[in-house]
Parts: C-alpha cells; structure tokens; sequence
C-alpha cells in the first residue's frame, strides 16, 4: 500500500485553532489548509471534524464534495482549464486537447516529476473571455493553443 505523502500537522492545528470558533468554521478550516498547504491532506480531517465536535463522515462529505479541495499535494504548476459551458462553446475542448497533449497528462493528474498539475474547473467567472484557465494562479482568457504555449513559457515554476 501506498503510504501517504507527509503533511504538516503543525501548520493544520494552527489554523484549526485559529479558525474553530468562527461562523462557518469548517468550510474556512478547508480552504485555509488548501491555500497554505496547496491540498488538504485526508489524514488531517479526522482531527478537523474532532476539533468542530462533527462527525467524520460530515468533515470528508464536505471536502470531497468541493472539487477545489485536493487530496493529493499539487505539482509545481498547477494548470486550470474551464470546462463550463461558455468556455466550451468557444474551443475549450480542443484547447484541452492541445494541453493534455502538451503536458502529457488527464484532467485531474499530476506528472511523475512533479513538474504539474491538470485540473478542470467548472466556470472561472471569465466567461466573456472564453475559454479561459488559470496558470499558477494567473487568470488568462481567450486562450487559443498558441497564447496558451506563450502563457505556460511566461508562468512555470522551474
Ligand atoms: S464558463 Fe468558462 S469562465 Fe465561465
């Protein structure tokens, strides 16, 4: 069996703490986690649902429910494409067939160096700019295969 990558406990149970009293405590937990980790490890959320008095079933339903939360750590780079429908009507399809093949990876994979991460999203609020993606955080729209090939050169983590 594959053992599970390491994580910091240290850095969960300061935002656990810093956030376990607040409205909407769980959902801040997550994302929080998420933006200071870059994922949110499954082993952490039974010590989530205990610190909020939920059920651990309650605490997984919810971070598995979000696509935004990974299970996994992300690759250096992570690439976002909208996969919504405005996007789709504008060639968002073979534009992800064009980064798929130039990244050698599926939605929802990251490559064997670590080097990215392929990700779908569901509307970026960036539809009149369609399709649109995110690279390392970066908004583009309009994206045709070329400005996305210009886009990765000008973003990517080495
Ligand atoms: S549908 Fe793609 S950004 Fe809204």
């Amino acid at each position: 069996m594959e053992s599970s990558p390491s994580w910091d406990h240290e850095a969960v149970a300061a935002i656990v703490e810093s956030l376990r009293r607040t409205p909407g405590a769980l959902m801040r937990i997550l994302r929080r986690v998420q933006d200071q980790l870059g994922w949110v490890p499954p082993p952490a959320l039974p010590e989530i649902a205990h610190a909020l008095n939920l059920s651990r079933a309650e605490v997984h339903g919810v971070a598995s429910f979000y696509h935004d939360f990974r299970p996994t750590p992300p690759g250096r780079n992570v690439i976002r494409l909208c996969r919504a429908e405005a996007c789709q009507a504008l060639g968002a399809e073979a534009l992800a067939d064009h980064v798929r093949a130039r990244l050698g990876l599926a939605f929802g994979a990251t490559s064997s160096d670590r080097a990215f991460t392929l990700e779908p999203v569901y509307c970026l609020g960036n539809c009149a700019c369609s399709p649109a993606g995110v690279i390392n955080g970066q908004l583009l729209g309009r994206l045709t295969p070329a400005s996305f090939d210009d886009a990765l050169a000008r973003l990517v983590r080495r």
